[in-house]
């Protein structure tokens, strides 16, 4: 009798636990995770707990017991040696700046780690590490739902529009999306988040991005639809509504011949 009554607690306890269904990841988890009001500030740093984390690995309380090895580390994904860091070093000329080829940006150059553990974007404020960790945010808020974006303490949106066109000259792959979508499930779940809030985060994310010729989809809703597919090669699923020949890079015989150039680097 006594157990059970123990059990039912336990049960109701758990049952509270979960996250309204009218109410979003960042706006719950602000509250319960961060123990504050849902202010733009504080779902700020709600966002940046969670992508400094998804950059550097767990570094910081909350945390919930998971690991995160972070995104700048290399692995092994489906058999195959995932290496992220050459394409925020610097190392690899494939960020996109509207000319008909990948330049190379290191994004790193705003203090690089140091800022991070400190829950900033960088030091530098007009460094490419600024403009980019703060993009994320920005990005990543929108996409985890956080009610107070587009005050001054946390601005919308105000990146590239269209993910395959920033991510084009990267020709990532599979793995590589997997990589950088998992890490984000990691780090979300290493604060705190739900395994089910987990799973739905996780299946937005490949849905959305690791499909090879997703049809024009809206993330932020004052850029429209767009197309958003990061994942371009032969081993990316087919997006439901697949539209191939919106991606142009795709075809381009440059574009493939990149892509062996790229693979060959990547797995050094
Ligand atoms: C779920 C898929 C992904 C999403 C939602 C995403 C999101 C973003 C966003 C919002 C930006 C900022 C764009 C801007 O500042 O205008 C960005 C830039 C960038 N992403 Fe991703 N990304 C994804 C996958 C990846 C992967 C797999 C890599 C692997 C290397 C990657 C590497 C980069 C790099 C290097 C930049 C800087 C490019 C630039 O500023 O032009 N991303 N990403
Ligand atoms: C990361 O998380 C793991 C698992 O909880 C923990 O053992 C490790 O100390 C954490 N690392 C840091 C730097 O907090």
């Amino acid at each position: 009798m006594r157990l059970s009554n123990a059990l039912l607690v336990l049960t109701a306890a758990a049952a509270n636990a979960q996250r309204p269904a009218d109410v979003s990841m960042c706006d719950y988890y602000t509250k319960t995770l961060l123990g504050k009001d849902n202010t733009p500030e504080n779902q700020l740093q709600l966002i940046t707990l969670l992508v400094n984390t998804v950059i550097l690995g767990n570094y910081t309380t909350p945390n919930v017991g998971i690991a995160v090895p972070g995104l700048l580390a290399p692995a092994v994904v489906n058999g195959e040696n995932v290496n992220l860091l050459p394409y925020f070093s610097g190392e690899l000329a494939t960020t996109n700046r509207g000319d008909c080829h990948g330049i190379s940006v290191n994004f790193l150059d705003g203090g690089g780690p140091a800022p991070l553990l400190q829950n900033k974007p960088a030091d530098d404020e007009t460094s490419n590490q600024y403009f980019l960790i703060t993009h994320l945010y920005q990005y990543f808020g929108t996409l985890i739902g956080c009610s107070y974006q587009g005050y001054p303490a946390f601005p919308a949106y105000a990146g590239a529009a269209s993910m395959y066109q920033s991510h084009k000259f990267m020709n990532l792959d599979y793995a590589q999306n997997k990589y950088f979508i998992d890490q984000h499930v990691a780090a979300a779940e290493s604060l705190g988040f739900s395994t089910a809030d987990g799973k739905i985060f996780s299946d937005n994310l490949y849905n959305v991005f690791a499909v090879r010729c997703g049809g024009p989809t809206s993330i932020i809703k004052t850029q429209g639809p767009q197309l958003q597919s990061t994942c371009l090669t032969a081993d990316c699923p087919n997006a439901a509504d697949s539209e191939c020949d919106l991606y142009p890079a795709l075809t381009a015989s440059t574009g493939n011949s990149a892509k062996a150039t790229l693979s060959k680097k990547s797995e050094l």
